[in-house]
Parts: structure tokens; C-alpha cells; sequence
């Protein structure tokens, strides 16, 4: 894994939009995996200031979040449609076609899940995948003890994670009890990934995911054995790490 810690939140922002923006211009069918939090919010501010000052065209780009809230539908508030709706997509000039999340109002949410696994499939596979972490470890919504090999699934959130996301509801009886999330296995098929951490509650995770023993008990670990995954981390986010590492890339990742 490469590892880049920077001085400023803001600045491992930058740097993951560039990465983005970097495979955009090469390859403007890219496929892209976008996540939900606050963490990528800088990056998408930053890609809106691209595609708004410096054209940067997402005409043909494909998109596929990582997970959505089962029994939100697209118009909450807090559903993950809704996330990205309002804080990337309807501000750069992405075709609403090509953006996919899993449904998280399917009847059949089993069905749904391999339809998105198909659907992540028939448009080549991801070539970038952005991914936030959890304080316990998560990716996406992968809690500890996720096999490495699983799959796009409705997955029960444990109550750490849903007492972290209850910020955005009123009461934590209305946070969602069950997520649909790509699986480990899925995120490790993409390319390349981009593993963005910011802020001191993440650092024990940061440290067990790069620097600790490859376990369920730290979904992050398993991107350890991915060939190209770039950990972008603040200070407070690297602050319990024991190796050196650059404040910027030292090589291309896309
Ligand atoms: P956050 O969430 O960006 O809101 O901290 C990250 C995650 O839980 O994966």
C-alpha cells in the first residue's frame, strides 16, 4: 500500500480529485466508485471546481457507489441517492443514467444485489475506487468480521456504526438498521483504490488497516493484498502510525 500523509484535511482532498481528474482525461468512459460521509466531500467540492473552472467533463463517466440504507428511498434526506444527488451529481455534467447505487427499496434485495454486481460487470469493472474508512474498520459497509471474499449484500450495521452515522438523523431509532454494501471481495476487484481518512477517531483504524495483521476484525486489512491502494491520511488520521511516509505520491496511481 502507499501511503501519502498530508499536513491538512484539505490538501488529501486535492490530491484525490486529481487522481480522479487524472483518469477522467485518459479515459472519459472511466468507471468510478464513489462513497458516502464526510470524508469525500472535500474531493467532490474539488471535482465540481474542476468540472465548473477547468471543463473537466464527466459526460461519459460511470459511477457506482458503494452501499445505500435499506428502506430509504431516493428522495430521504439522509439516503445515500440523495447524498450524492445533491453534493456531486447535479452539479457536474454526469449523465443521471450512468450513475448507479445499489436499491436500497427492492423487493427482492437479494436479486438487487447481483443485479449490481452485473451491472458493475457489464460496464467493464471499476477502474478507481474512492473508499472512507470506519473507526471500527469498516469499508464501505463491510463491519469487522466481514469475510474477504464476499459480495454485494444487505449487511447488519453494528450499533458503533450506526451511533457514528445517528449525527445525520434526528433520533437513532430513525438511523436504518440494514445497509445494501458492495462486499470486500467486490472492492478489491476494482483497479485501483483510493483510501481517504481524516480526523484522530480514525487513526487506530488507519493503523490497523495499514500497518496491522491482515484480519476480518479490520475490513480496511484486506486492502493490504490489493496491487495498487493509495492511503491519503491527515496527520490526526496517521497519528498512530509507526512508519515514515511522503506528505505526496511518489508515482502515478492511475
Ligand atoms: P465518514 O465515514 O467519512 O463520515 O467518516 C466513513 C465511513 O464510515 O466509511
Amino acid at each position: 500500500m502507499e501511503v501519502i500523509v498530508s499536513q491538512a484535511k484539505a490538501r488529501i482532498s486535492v490530491l484525490a480529485a486529481q487522481m480522479i481528474a487524472t483518469l477522467v482525461k485518459r479515459k472519459p468512459r472511466a468507471v468510478i466508485g464513489l462513497a458516502t460521509g464526510s470524508t469525500p466531500l472535500g474531493t467532490y467540492r474539488e471535482l465540481i471546481r474542476m468540472h465548473k473552472e477547468e471543463g473537466l467533463d464527466f459526460s461519459r463517466v460511470v459511477t457506482f457507489n458503494l452501499d445505500e440504507y435499506v428502506g430509504l428511498p431516493p428522495t430521504h434526506g439522509q439516503s445515500y441517492r440523495h447524498f450524492m444527488d445533491t453534493n456531486l451529481f447535479s452539479q457536474i455534467n454526469i449523465r443521471t443514467e450512468n450513475t448507479h447505487l445499489p436499491d436500497g427499496m427492492a423487493p427482492d434485495a437479494a436479486q438487487a444485489c447481483r443485479a449490481y454486481e452485473d451491472r458493475i460487470r457489464d460496464c467493464g469493472g471499476i477502474d478507481l475506487q474512492l473508499l472512507g474508512i470506519g473507526a471500527n474498520g469498516h469499508i464501505a459497509f463491510n463491519e469487522p468480521g466481514s469475510p474477504p471474499g464476499s459480495r454485494t449484500r444487505v449487511e447488519t450495521l453494528t450499533e458503533k456504526t450506526r451511533s457514528d452515522n445517528s449525527r445525520f438523523f434526528r433520533s437513532m431509532h430513525e438511523v436504518p438498521r440494514y445497509a445494501i454494501t458492495m462486499g470486500i471481495g467486490t472492492i478489491m476487484e476494482a483497479h485501483s483504490i483510493i483510501l481517504l481518512a481524516s480526523g484522530r477517531q480514525k487513526a487506530e483504524a488507519v493503523a490497523a488497516a495499514v500497518e496491522g495483521p491482515v484480519t476480518a476484525g479490520c475490513p480496511a486489512s484486506a486492502l493490504q493484498l490489493h496491487a495498487s491502494v493509495t492511503a491519503i491520511l491527515d496527520r490526526a488520521a496517521a497519528g498512530k502510525l509507526k512508519g515514515a511516509y511522503p506528505s505526496e505520491p511518489q508515482k502515478p496511481i492511475v
